[in-house]
């Protein structure tokens, strides 16, 4: 399995100052950047897209930068998620018309793919295209908004999905997202999670103006 990953959602984030939060939570030790895009047509609600990203490497970010779509259509945003400084691009399946199409838009793109499976979307989407998937994302809350509670169904699919990883020798992260806390995540580890979303849990605790405030939480997760 490969190393732990600690990808804070910026979602949670104070928005008026978010180059300093991603600062400060990354040098507290977290990973990659978790950037939630929202439509108010996939999912009701509305966030951020490429020329937020694009600021976030200007203002100096070097992290990986972790694109989760939750948009429809999806295609037309990967090449300017691209060009934005995105890492890995993830859709959800049931946003794409074409999904074989658009986990190659992203690698052509130069970018990491992935999948997103809603707590009730069948693993099936992943039948004919695993060798073209670089990461799969597992929601254990419905997507939307930060601040849910975990769905502990979600711990079965990820034992599911490990052994699809497995079995397959492929090169592919496990990345869980919604309700992952510091008091949750050595049994969503222990299921077969190796890339965890933290946005509730880890921002917004109440010390905005202390720029240690996330070392001790990313240290217990
Ligand atoms: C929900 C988003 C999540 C969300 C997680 O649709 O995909 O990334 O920000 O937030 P928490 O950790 O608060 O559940
Ligand atoms: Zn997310």
């Amino acid at each position: 399995m490969p190393a732990d990953l600690i990808a804070p959602s910026i979602l949670s984030a104070n928005f008026a100052k978010l180059g300093e939060e991603v600062d400060n939570v990354l040098a507290s030790g977290a990973d990659i950047v978790h950037f939630d895009v929202m439509d108010n047509h996939y999912v009701p609600n509305l966030t951020i897209g490429p020329l937020v990203c694009e600021a976030l490497r200007k203002h100096g970010v070097t992290a990986p930068i972790d694109v989760h779509l939750m948009v429809k259509p999806v295609d037309r945003l990967i090449p300017d998620f691209a060009k934005a400084g995105a890492t890995y691009i993830t859709f959800h399946p049931e946003a794409s018309e074409h999904v074989d199409r658009t986990l190659q838009l992203i690698r052509d793109s130069g970018c990491k793919s992935g999948l997103v499976f809603n707590p009730a979307t069948p693993l099936t989407y992943l039948d004919y295209v695993l060798e073209k998937v670089d990461m799969i994302l597992l929601m254990s809350v419905n997507p939307g908004f930060g601040g849910q509670s975990f769905i502990p169904t979600a711990l079965d699919k990820l034992r599911e999905v490990r052994e699809i990883i497995d079995d397959s020798g492929l090169d592919i992260r496990l990345e869980i997202d919604g309700g992952v806390k510091a008091d949750n995540i050595a049994e969503i580890k222990a299921a077969g999670a190796d890339t965890f979303v933290s946005g509730s849990g880890l921002f917004g605790q109440g010390r905005d103006s202390d720029p240690n405030r996330y070392d001790s939480i990313v240290a217990e997760m």
